[in-house]
Order: C-alpha cells, then structure tokens, then sequence
C-alpha cells in the first residue's frame, strides 16, 4: 500500500512546506502552518480533458447581459446589477452576521429554481428559519450535504438557477483526507463547484467564515478563484450590517449595500444617514457628526469621543470603528498643533451604529469631537464635518465634495466644515485649511465666556 504523504500547508495563503514553519514566507502570518495529508493519486477533476481551441475576441459571444437578480436591491447594486451566468461569488463574514440569513432570502426572492446547501444546518432548521423570516418558495431546494460529489450529482439532477452553498468550510472530498475547512479541502471542493457553475451557467454562491483576524480562512487561495468577493461586516450587537465588495470582475467595488438585521430577517436600510444619526434632542459635548463616503455613496454618522483624566499611569486608548493607529495619529496633531495636552487623557471614540468607516475625510469629525470632549463644550448638531487631517495640522481635501454637501442639506445639515482648498459652490460651506482655525471658530468664544 502506497505510504500517505503530509506536507505542511499555510491556512492564509496556502503556501506550502516539508516541514513546519512557524512564520509563513509567503504572507508573513504566523502559526499558519498545518500539517495535511497529500493525496497519493491526483483527484479527478470533471474537466479533467476538455480542451479548447483559441478563439478571436470579436467573434466571442457576450453571455453577461442576461444577469439574473437576486431581488434584493441593495445586493443587486453591490454586484453591478445582478448574478452574471456561470459567476461564482463569495460571501464572507464573522460567524453570526447574517450570511446564511442574507442568502436565503435571495434564495427565495429571487423567484429563480434554487438549491441551497447547507452543511451547517439541518433543513428543519433552515425551515425554521424561512417560517422566521415569513418567506416561502416551492421553487427552493434544501439539502443537507457536505459531500461535494454528492452535491454535484443532486445539481445535475435538479438543474437549479441558482446554486448556494454554506459554507465552503464545510465541504469536503472523500478522496482527500485533510479534515474539512483546510487548505486543501476547500480548494479542491470548491474548484469542483465552480467548474460546474462555468459549464452550467449556473451563478454559484458560496459562503466563508472569516477569522478572527478579518481574514477569510483558507481564503486567498479562494479570492483568487472567484468572480465576485463580498464582505458582510456589521456589529454583532447592532442592527446595521453593511455589504462591501473587495473584488468584482463584472462591476466596480465602490458600491455598498446597507441593510438592517430584524426580527423577520434583513431589510435594506433606504436612508442609513438619518437612521445612523440620533434624534436626542439634548446637545451633548463629544458627538460630531462626519460626512463621510462608503462607496459611491454619502452617509452620515455619528462620532462620540470621551476624554477624561487617565486613572492610571498609562492612559488608556480606545477606538470602536475607525483605524486606532489613525486615532493616535490625530491625538499627536492635536497635541502638537492645537497645543493642547491628552497625554495624560483617556480617549473613547465610538463610531455609533456598530459600523465600521475607512473614509479618511472622518479625521475632522473625530479631532473636534474630542476636543469639544475635552472642553466640555458641545458642538450643534447643525453642523457636520468633512476632511483628512495632515500630519502638520492642514484640512486636506476629500473625494466628492459636492455630493457631501448636498446629502446635508438633504437631511437638514445646513453647515458643513469642510477644506478650504476645494472649489465649491455652495454658500453655507464653511470652508477652512488649518485644524486650529476650526477650532477657534468653534470654541474660543465659546471657552472665554466659560471660565
Ligand atoms: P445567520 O444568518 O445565522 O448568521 P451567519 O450565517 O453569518 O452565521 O444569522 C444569525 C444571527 O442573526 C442570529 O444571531 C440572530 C440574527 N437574526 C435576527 O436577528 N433576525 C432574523 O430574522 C434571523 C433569521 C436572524
Ligand atoms: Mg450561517
């Protein structure tokens, strides 16, 4: 009997050794290696055979025209308008988000002929949820199922519109025997699932678990392999969940979809800026509100900072949506250009809504937020902020500035702090090129009349 050969795979970026290292040399992540058992024979692949001969691009026929639409309309503006035939897109997310909730909905609204396998619930429990979530469909296929074989052969048999599976670290080849959710297991299961969805035309809908370090497990290995790449982020304690794309060979990346996580499952959130904003009458000292862009689109939040003395030797830093190195960044602008001492200062910032924001244009937003914390001086909630702050304490211009405008005076925002350096045509624009200068337009008179 042929000895099994093992070799050690990096679970990142499936890199691979004779024997275990403890820092990955291809992806610098460490403890990633795993020791995984190689198949002594090749596995066979469907396609093992097929071969094509070149064709000039002219003469190739356009099959993306036909897309086919999940009928959820926030996800359908993500993907660029719908599933592409024979695509196959990723969706992944920390345990609990709402991955498996998102796509059975799509399962079911779609109106398409669909199977759903799931490997990680019963159908009792898939039914439990679709009773939930009050959503029924004749057209919708359950099947409780890891092998992948077998998955293949029930979708030759049903010949489904759709095909979803959850999740790919379920999956598994009976012929490797690495455990199911390695390296290995996931790359040649999901391989054969995608060779099906290119030969069907089948749009494929796989779910992945991210780690704990936001990354998908198994996970480069996979992006590289699909069409689409989805992230389904949100705070597990929050409504709010956004739908990023990170990659689309279809369509741009820039769009996001923003839903709400109810009771009876998902709904797409139609105005996330005045849901994102509260209504509290009182006006607190700490909360700015920053004009910010996710994607193509203008949202508003809501900033809160919280600067008290430091009770211990160290003072405590602590960032909730929004990069905390950027954060320190700014406290050292605010330390060193405002003249104002926070080193001795604990800081809170929280970015409300459980959301989390990349746009740099926030930096406003949060260094006034804090110093407003500071003074205990509160700032009207008629005004929002927009800019990226410099290392010398210059407001530096943002994207799409007229569309942020706009958007405020949308809700009723009138005044916007935004950089002078950009053209502008609005009148209310409060236009200003140096951090100090906000400041002293918001709080100098403000802190004279208070001491
Ligand atoms: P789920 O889709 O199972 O998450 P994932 O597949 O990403 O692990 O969603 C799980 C969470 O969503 C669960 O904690 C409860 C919540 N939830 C609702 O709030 N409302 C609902 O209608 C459903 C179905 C789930
Ligand atoms: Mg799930």
């Amino acid at each position: 009997m042929a000895k099994s050969k093992t070799i050690f795979i990096c679970q990142n970026c499936g890199a691979q050794s004779p024997k275990w290292i403890g820092k990955c040399n291809s992806c610098n992540s460490w403890n990633t290696y795993q020791e995984e058992i190689v198949a002594s024979k090749p596995t066979t692949s469907i396609s093992q055979h097929y071969s094509q001969s070149p064709i000039s691009l002219s003469s190739i026929q356009h099959e993306h025209t036909n897309r086919i639409l999940s009928g959820i309309g926030e996800l359908d503006s993500v993907i660029g308008g719908g599933f592409v035939p024979g695509s196959v897109l990723l969706l992944g997310g920390e345990p609990g988000v709402g991955k498996s909730t998102l796509l059975l909905q799509v399962a079911i609204a779609s109106g398409k002929k669909v199977l759903y396998v799931s490997g990680e619930e019963s159908p009792q429990q898939i039914a439990l949820r679709a009773k939930r979530l009050d959503i029924q469909s004749e057209a919708c296929s359950i099947l409780n199922e890891m092998n992948v074989i077998a998955i293949l052969e029930y979708a030759k048999k049903l010949t489904p519109e759709l095909l979803i599976v959850d999740s790919v670290q379920t999956l598994k080849h009976l012929d490797i025997e690495s455990a199911p959710g390695t390296v290995t297991q996931i790359r040649e299961t999901s391989n054969m699932l995608i060779e099906y969805a290119k030969q069907t035309h089948t749009p494929l809908l796989l779910i992945g678990h991210i780690t704990k370090e936001g990354t998908l497990a198994g996970p480069k290995v996979l992006e590289h392999m699909v069409d689409v790449v989805l992230q389904f982020e949100g705070d597990m304690h929050n409504v709010f969940r956004i739908l990023r794309s990170s990659k689309n060979r279809f369509g741009s990346t820039a769009e996001i979809g923003i839903f709400e996580m109810l009771h009876a499952g998902l709904r797409e959130v139609a105005n996330p800026s005045e849901a994102l904003i509260s209504k509290n009458k009182d006006v607190l000292s700490g909360v700015t509100i920053a004009a910010v862009m996710e994607g193509m689109r203008p949202l508003f939040i809501e900033v809160q900072a919280l600067v008290s003395t430091a009770a211990y030797g160290t003072p405590q830093r602590t960032v909730t949506g929004y990069d905390a190195r950027r954060v320190s960044m700014l406290l050292a602008v605010i330390e060193k250009r405002l003249g104002i001492k926070v080193y001795t200062k604990d800081v809170f910032i929280n970015i409300t809504g459980g959301i989390k924001i990349q746009d740099t244009a926030t930096d406003l937003a949060i260094i006034t937020a804090i110093v407003s914390s500071l003074f205990d001086i509160p700032i009207s909630p008629t005004i929002c902020f927009c800019g990226e702050i410099g290392l010398t304490g210059e407001i530096r211009s943002v994207s799409h500035i007229e569309r942020r405008i706009k958007e405020a005076k949308k809700i009723g925002i009138p005044t916007v702090y935004s950089p002078l350096n950009q053209h502008t045509h609005s009148k209310n624009n409060t236009a200003f090129s140096r951090i100090d200068e906000v400041c002293k337009n918001l709080f100098n008179s403000k802190k004279d009349s208070k001491n």
